[in-house]
């Protein structure tokens, strides 16, 4: 199948750099957001991932477009919106800078709506960049539930955890809802991208992007308050030699 629709180059280049990490900045310090961040740009990194929390959808509250607009990096701004109806919200995301802006069904009345509204807006970054639609699933949500959205999104992500914190525990169940996820998105006949966030440590990253993930989003495993580029480095290659491992004709 394939399908004839041109892609912006935020997702090209996201779909090249796959299987890839995306580095969460919960556990990071966040009174040194930038020289955090800046050590993540020496380490081939290309994403960081800033956790929106509004204290309803989530416990706990986080950053709002201010912090976003605030970072000044040549990686990819990845905002995961854990907000209530963000349908009068994402432009206020977009205009702070987010290339990617992912929300969750759940939180959503009009889940496709917000979806359709996202394709109207211009990347603040770079207009050809594109903005990056991501879906993401609670680890109680089918994963059906992504069916009717797949025609409007770039992006799918599995919560491994429930959204709250950093630093959870992976749940098992969710390396099955990957293979269920990706089944769904090769019938579509659409190119998304698939992602899983939460619970990825360095003991378990091999096992994640062996189920083909694109996108791993990994926070505490790196903002370990120890060595944050080391880890990074540690996460990226992992990905990559245990994608490439289970490709035949690879070399690990
Ligand atoms: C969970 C967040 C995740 C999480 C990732 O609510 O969406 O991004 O903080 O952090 P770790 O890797 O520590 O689970
Ligand atoms: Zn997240």
């Amino acid at each position: 199948m394939g399908e004839n629709v041109t892609k912006s180059q935020g997702f090209e280049s996201l779909r090249d750099a796959a299987p890839t990490i995306s580095v969460g900045m919960l556990t990071a310090n966040l009174l040194s957001l930038g020289s955090e961040i800046s050590l993540l740009e020496k380490t081939g990194v290309k994403l960081v991932h800033v956790d929106v929390m509004d204290g309803c959808f989530c416990p706990m509250m986080t950053a709002g477009p201010p912090l976003i607009k605030a970072i000044k990096t040549s990686l990819l701004k990845d905002v995961h919106l854990m907000i209530e109806e963000p349908l009068e919200k994402v432009a206020d995301y977009v205009a702070a800078g987010a290339d990617i802006v992912t929300i969750h069904p759940e939180a959503c009345s009009h889940v496709h709506r917000v979806l359709q509204k996202l394709r109207t807006f211009t990347n603040v970054n770079n207009a050809e960049r594109g903005i990056v639609r991501g879906v993401a699933l609670n680890p109680g949500t089918p994963v059906e539930a992504l069916e009717p959205l797949l025609d409007e999104v770039e992006l799918v992500v599995l919560l491994a955890v429930n959204p709250g914190w950093g630093g959870q525990k992976y749940i098992p169940s969710t390396t099955r809802r990957i293979a269920r996820a990706r089944r769904l998105i090769v019938d579509s006949g659409k190119e998304i991208l698939l992602g899983v966030d939460g619970g990825i440590t360095k003991e378990n990253i091999a096992e994640v992007a062996a189920t083909g993930a694109d996108l791993i989003v990994t926070g505490s495993a790196v903002f370990d308050g120890k060595t944050p580029e080391a880890n990074a480095r540690f996460m990226l290659e992992a990905a990559v030699k245990a994608a490439r491992s289970r490709r035949p004709g690879t070399s690990a």
